[in-house]
């Protein structure tokens, strides 16, 4: 499955650092041709010696190796793929900061191929929001990351921040290759977040979306080389590098950006928590309380935008979602045929790492003809992936 690729492993100076001989044989087995770069704190943790024989190559360790030869440029120009693995919160920060200090971070700058990260430290460290900031501005300029598994850790604490499995990385870099460039010119438009329906100057009526799920599906769009335009309501993401970002606040002007773009678009997939109601008017001052009455709110429903496209689509291949917190394949099949869907994703909410907010999700896809399909809880990266995988199939 990796035959022939040539991959760049970067080995940092965590715990974690022994599993990189796992992670060398492991794609090796898988075909590829491995060239391990350690920084000088992960020789604490392992020996150049075990991953030069397990590579078949001579590891490099520093800037100044390869005599004459500028090291960090030869490698970029043979590697197809740089794998960080571990990644400590060091490199991430070095990553993020752009500093050039060892052959590693060095590499990391002079390379212009993709860059997987697989963050791996003690949980409190890995959501400091320093090391989250860092892993947000890497993942703003295109890398992946591979979300670390949570369990006990080597500390002896229970979180996230394990190093996920050699075989679970390997599966990863393969399906990045196998990724690459199977949307190319298709134009994929994408809603995600909530919305905000105004009540007053002050409040509003919202959801728990983060738009996590949205963004995610966008960001897969767009690394397998569709063009992405993602209309998102309000959330706290930066926006995902390469793909075309509109903002809307309300469902109406979520509605007025899809209907916009929609005529273009080869494939629609509304992952966004529209507001199904609206308050009927909006109060031009702050609503008042007289301690006394309560207040009854007036609430019309908002247009539907997935059945509005439903009605109009020609060769678009249309994916909704659905929330739900009881009978969801019943309703998720129903709300595919009244919404002229070729896709419902469906997650129950109430379910634990399924839905809002959360990195996971736990679906079953829903078809109009009644078929169902249940996945597991993942990613919700990987589940991006797995939904373009399935609208690559409805196309045909
Ligand atoms: O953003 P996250 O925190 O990652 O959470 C992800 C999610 C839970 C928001 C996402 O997985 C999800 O389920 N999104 C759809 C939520 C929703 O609005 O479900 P619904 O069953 O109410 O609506 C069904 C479909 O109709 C959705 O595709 C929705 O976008 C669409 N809709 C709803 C109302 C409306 N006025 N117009 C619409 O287009």
């Amino acid at each position: 499955m990796l035959k022939g690729r040539r991959i760049l492993l970067g080995v940092t100076g965590g715990i974690a650092a022994y599993k990189a001989a796992e992670i060398v044989s492991s794609l090796r087995r898988a075909g590829a041709e491995v060239q391990v770069v350690m920084t000088r704190a992960a020789h604490n943790f392992i020996t150049p010696l075990t991953l030069a024989v397990l590579s078949g190559h001579q590891v490099h360790t520093s800037l100044f190796d390869g005599g004459a030869e500028a090291r960090h440029i030869s490698l970029a120009a043979w590697g197809e793929l740089l794998l960080v693995a571990p990644a400590t919160a060091d490199i991430i920060a070095r990553a993020a900061a752009g500093i050039a200090d060892d052959l590693l971070s060095t590499l990391l700058l002079s390379f212009d191929g993709p860059v997987v990260f697989c963050p791996a430290m003690n949980s409190k460290m890995y959501t400091h929001p320093a090391v989250q900031e860092n892993l947000s501005v890497l993942e703003r300029r295109g890398c992946h990351l591979m979300h670390p598994a949570t369990g006990r850790l080597a500390c002896g604490a229970e979180g996230p921040g394990r190093l996920p499995a050699a075989e679970v990385i390997v599966d990863y870099v393969s399906r990045l290759f196998a990724k690459q460039n199977d949307l190319a010119g298709l134009n994929v438009l994408v809603t995600a977040g909530p919305t905000r329906e105004p009540l007053d100057p002050v409040r509003y009526l919202s959801n728990r979306s983060s738009g996590k799920m949205g963004y995610a599906v966008a960001r897969a769009a767009r690394e397998r080389g569709a063009h992405v335009v993602l209309v998102s309501g309000p959330t706290a993401l930066p926006a995902p590098a390469g793909v075309r970002l509109r903002h809307a606040e309300t469902a109406d002007e979520m509605y007025e950006a899809v209907m916009a773009h929609f005529p273009d678009c080869d494939v629609l997939v509304m992952a966004a928590a529209v507001a199904d109601f609206r308050p009927a008017a909006k109060s031009e001052r702050k609503i008042k309380k007289d301690g006394k009455r309560n207040l009854v709110l007036d609430l019309v429903p908002t247009r539907d935008i997935l059945a509005a496209a439903g009605k109009i689509k020609t060769q678009q291949v249309i994916v909704g979602f659905a929330a739900e917190t009881e009978r969801l394949a019943e309703t998720a099949v129903a709300k595919a045929r009244a919404k002229g869907c070729d896709l419902v994703v469906a997650n129950d909410v109430t379910v634990p790492g399924a839905g809002f907010e959360g990195d996971t999700n736990q679906v079953i896809f829903a078809f109009p003809d009644g078929r169902t399909q249940v996945l597991p809880l993942m990613d919700k990266q990987a589940l991006a992936h797995r939904i373009l995988d399935e609208v690559k199939m409805l196309r045909g």
